[in-house]
């Protein structure tokens, strides 16, 4: 029997619809061109038409494989800094020995703080206006570029490292077990102590989505440039 005729594979709907918007699905984080193309120039070369709809499908798994929105702060010789992070997450199995992973850039601040001081700190922020100024306050810049923590409220922890006075809730880490791969630092902290302040709701991305004013999305966006530029010097 002849090979039926080659047509050109129709990706489904969805796909179609999900390529084309140029944020993520799960938490409205927008994606800069450039960031999209690295995947997109991946699969393209490798599964030809079909691309579009493989490399939607791609971001779309990984944008859910997102942790909590946290904020993570580290000090080391008078030098404070914080930064919004997506990627901390509990990372043992013993109640009796509770730890936290956290993929730090290497070219964050954050992370040479944290690393040269052996301590961090993670924290819910609130679900509120003060909330996401925090956000934007530490996830859209650079401490390198401008210190972010003056005027923000803190106290030491245990550790040393600023405590948030504003969070919902925070765990204090001393850095265990570190993994440089490339672009991030993979770390590994034990946590020594934590409290949740306030009985109230913690920020989520889904609040971001929501509330974050046009404005800041494209500060965000700008950030994210400067971010994928500096991992892309990393990467092997
Ligand atoms: C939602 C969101 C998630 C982020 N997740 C991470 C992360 O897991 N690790 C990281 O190093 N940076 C993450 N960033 C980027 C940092 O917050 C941002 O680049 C920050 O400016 C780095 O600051 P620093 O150089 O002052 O440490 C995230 C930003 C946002 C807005």
């Amino acid at each position: 029997m002849a090979p039926p005729p080659e047509e050109p594979a129709q990706p489904p709907e969805h796909c179609e619809r999900n390529h084309d918007r140029r944020e993520d699905h799960k938490s409205g984080r927008p994606i800069a061109g450039s960031g999209n193309q690295i995947h997109g120039g991946i699969l393209l070369r490798s599964v030809g038409s079909r691309h579009a709809c493989r490399v939607s499908d791609v971001d779309w798994i990984l944008e859910q494989l997102w942790a909590p929105v946290v904020a993570i702060t580290a000090a080391h010789e008078g030098r404070a800094n914080g930064l919004i992070s997506s990627t901390a997450v509990t990372a043992s199995l013993l109640p009796e020995a509770p730890r936290l992973a956290v993929q730090l850039a290497r070219a964050s601040l954050t992370r040479e703080l944290a690393l040269a001081s052996g301590a961090l700190v993670v924290h819910f922020l609130p679900a509120d206006d003060r909330g996401l100024e925090l956000f934007r306050a530490l996830g859209f810049y650079s401490g390198r570029d401008g210190s972010k923590l003056d005027g923000v409220p803190t106290q030491p922890g245990t550790l040393g490292t600023p405590v948030l006075r504003e969070a919902v809730a925070y765990a204090e880490g001393r850095v265990a077990l570190t993994l440089d791969a490339d672009d991030v630092t993979v770390v590994l902290a034990d946590v020594v102590a934590g409290a949740r302040l306030r009985d109230e709701p913690f920020l989520t991305i889904e609040h971001v989505r929501e509330r974050l004013p046009t404005k800041w999305v494209e500060e965000w966006e700008l950030r994210r440039e400067r971010e994928l530029q500096d991992a892309r010097r990393f990467r092997r």
